[in-house]
């Protein structure tokens, strides 16, 4: 039997999305207002959710207390109250998008679980606006 365990968590952070090889412009035409030379922040929602097999002994697929403490090590203490283009290694050179966010969290959540869970990242950038990224 699988079964799919989510915690939900947030963090607040800045951003400018452009790229430095285009003219402001051109930056200004595809990324709009998000390309404020200043930054502007978001809210951010995240849903991260771990499928895998429910154990027999524990009835757990994973403990979410270390899920809780993986989350707040991995994305809480590294971007909350953070400007992602500046200080967030990961976007010196990535567009800091909610897309390339995602993958990101993905990426620093994976390396920590057991192998044979599957993980699915859901990031809220404003209420109506989310994307999801689970590895393809
Ligand atoms: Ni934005």
């Amino acid at each position: 039997m699988k079964a799919t365990v989510s915690r939900k968590a947030h963090f607040n952070a800045a951003h400018r999305l452009y790229r430095k090889d285009w003219s402001f412009e051109k930056n200004d035409a595809v990324f709009g207002k998000c390309n404020n030379p200043n930054f502007h922040g978001h809210n951010y929602e995240l849903i991260v959710s771990i499928t895998g097999e429910i154990d027999k002994e524990t009835g757990y697929v994973i403990d979410i207390k270390i899920l809780k403490d993986i989350i707040k090590t991995e994305v809480e203490d590294i971007f909350d109250h953070k400007n992602l283009n500046v200080e967030v290694p990961e976007f010196k050179d990535l567009n800091p998008t909610a897309e390339n966010i995602a993958v990101v969290i993905y990426n620093k959540i994976k390396p920590k679980l057991a192998s044979y869970l599957e993980l699915e990242i859901t990031l809220f950038e404003t209420p109506r606006n989310f994307v999801t990224y689970s590895g393809k």
